[in-house]
């Protein structure tokens, strides 16, 4: 229904040039041409600048800032990259009436998805964020504007699932810190990752669903199949075979084990593997197991092309180990009876020891009973100790190649793998603790070398202080300062997440593992409650996030290709 609003006499509308009207919070433009009179937002959707100020000519509006134009009649942007708002008029008696009536939600919310996918498809960030601050200024629930950032996204991700849905996963979690209008903060940086990400790819082709019963046999036979065929690299069959499973009756436990099963045969693509099975799950719960198809069968080509690091010599030594062992992972997983674990003993082999002392380490702590999660929890603090240890300087060092992600995925992992292990405990997934203890084992040497000092606690009550310290890039100060902290827990974490949601990188790609590592410190240092040691995670994620870091590679790239063109190859870093 219109609500026509008297705005201002005709007369008192220059016949060139316009005249500004403020209705409640709008605030709208008026122009008179020898056509009528005409009635826009006074904001120009490219910059915010103020439209009274442009100049009309043949009924096109031009804004005097960067030259974009809109058709009077309609808003239509006719050079530019978004169209205006632009409102009924009507004149009654010598007085100019607009007709200020917000069209009903369910008309704009399509019309607002489909403008931000088509900035999305532009990799336009203003119109992201405006569309974005739209939908959820009309009521949207954020979980469904990252749904449709998914269904962008996923679609497009050449070999499956890849840092744009995690970054969107992880973005959509930490919106929950933010409130107000900027709450929508975390989800825009989603998009936008998610859209510079895959701009200009065209839909990844994808195998039809393979009915199950018919190719194997039974529901079971195909599940048994799934695994195998991921191994053998026979990629297309295995994602048509996992998108046919729901329909055969495959329950959401069923196929997430077929998952975690493929993905713990191998120490996969540096841990994401299992990360992103992780983010997966979570983001179904956040935007609907409708979703299912569109979210997980993008893991199946990720999770069958990865690399399998335990075929390379990294893995050797401590592979050799746990197969000489001939461990009995079904009994070990039932044995869990409440063995006693030395944690500092642990950590340390994980963080100074051998292949073979990490292996048994874990091991011997598993056929002593140690429950599993309380092996998770030590891994998970000596990940973060290993962040702690960091060799910042490694990573500005252009003549390598290793650096703070080397490193951040330990931490990222064994919070994958917690998830893993709280929601299917198996032997199968037990396989993945062993390759976390192995991943923090052998990033020790990306440790800072000599003796390492952490920073002597400061004390703060402010968890503002933190804030600045990261986004000041003090390392140090910005440790000393999580450990120092005597506030609650919340702002803390409010601190840290902020911080990776903001624009503190640049690359897309460190943005992803800013906000994936924050938000595996949150949830890390959380699992390990108010035991001392719990602000671990938080530290070591407030070091990486305050740590400058390499972004562009060309550098290093450049000096690659030198050594390509000489034939030299890489090595093994020492002590694999
Ligand atoms: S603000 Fe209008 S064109 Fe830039």
């Amino acid at each position: 229904m219109a609500e026509w609003v008297p705005a201002i006499p005709v007369h008192a509308l220059p016949e060139t040039g316009g005249k500004l009207f403020t209705y409640l919070d709008k605030r709208i433009a008026l122009f008179r041409t020898p056509r009528g009179v005409f009635a826009t937002d006074n904001r120009c959707p490219h910059q915010g600048y103020a439209l009274v100020q442009g100049d009309v000519k043949d009924d096109v509006l031009t804004c005097a800032w960067h030259n974009w134009k809109f058709r009077l009649q309609d808003g239509d942007c006719t050079f530019g990259g978004e169209a205006v708002r632009s409102y009924p008029v009507r004149i009654t008696s010598g007085l100019i009436e607009v007709d200020v009536q917000d069209a009903a939600q369910e008309i704009v919310r399509p019309v607002l998805f489909a403008s931000l996918l088509e900035a999305m498809g532009e990799v336009d960030v203003g119109r992201i964020a405006r569309d974005t601050m739209r939908l959820q200024g009309i009521g949207t629930p954020l979980p469904e504007i990252v749904r449709e950032g998914v269904r962008y996204a996923a679609p497009r991700a050449e070999y499956g699932w890849d840092h744009s849905l995690a970054t969107l996963t992880d973005c959509l979690r930490l919106a929950a810190m933010f409130e107000g209008p900027i709450r929508s903060l975390p989800v825009v940086q989603g998009l936008a990752v998610a859209s510079q990400d895959q701009v200009r790819r065209p839909l990844r082709p994808q195998p039809d669903p393979l009915d199950p019963i018919a190719a194997y046999g039974s529901l079971e036979d195909g599940l048994a199949a799934f695994p195998a065929l991921v191994d053998d690299e026979q990629v297309d069959e295995a994602e048509a075979l996992f998108r046919g499973l729901p329909a055969a009756g495959a329950t959401r436990e069923q196929l997430r084990h077929a998952l975690l099963e493929a993905v713990t045969d191998h120490f996969l693509s540096y841990g994401h593997a299992m990360i992103f099975c992780q983010k997966a799950f979570e983001l179904i719960d956040s935007i609907g197991w409708a979703e299912a198809d569109t979210v997980l069968a993008p893991l199946v080509p990720d999770i069958t092309w990865g690399t399998r690091y335990d075929r390379l010599p990294y893995m050797r030594r401590f592979l050799q180990t746990w197969e000489a062992a001939e461990l009995d992972l079904a009994s070990l997983v039932s044995k869990q009876d409440g063995g006693v674990l030395d944690g500092p003993a642990f950590r340390r082999a994980l963080l100074d020891g051998k292949p073979e002392e990490a292996f048994s380490a874990l091991g011997g702590a598993l056929e002593a009973g140690v429950p599993v999660f309380r092996l998770i929890d030590e891994t998970s603090r000596a990940a973060a100790e290993r962040l702690g240890r960091f060799d910042i300087d490694l990573d500005l060092d252009d003549t390598n190649e290793w650096g703070w992600l080397d490193v951040t995925h330990t931490l990222t992992y064994t919070d994958a793998l917690r998830w893993a292990w709280s929601v299917d405990p198996s032997p199968e997934v037990l396989r993945g603790l062993f390759h976390a203890a192995w991943f923090v084992q052998w990033t020790g040497q990306l440790d800072a070398r000599g003796s390492i000092t952490a920073p002597a606690p400061h004390r703060t009550e402010d968890a503002d202080d933190v804030f600045a310290a990261i986004v000041g890039r003090d390392p140090d100060g910005a440790v000393a300062l999580v450990e120092g902290y005597e506030g609650p827990r919340q702002p803390l974490e409010v601190a840290v997440g902020r911080a990776a949601a903001e624009d503190h990188s640049v690359a897309p790609i460190m943005v992803a593992h800013t906000v994936k590592t924050a938000q595996a410190a949150i949830v890390e240092s959380r699992a390990l409650g108010d035991e001392p040691g719990s602000r671990a995670p938080l530290s070591a994620a407030a070091r990486f996030l305050a740590s400058p870091k390499r972004e562009r590679f060309v550098y290093q790239a450049t000096l690659e290709a030198v050594a390509f063109l000489q034939g030299r190859s890489k090595g093994e870093l020492e002590g694999s």
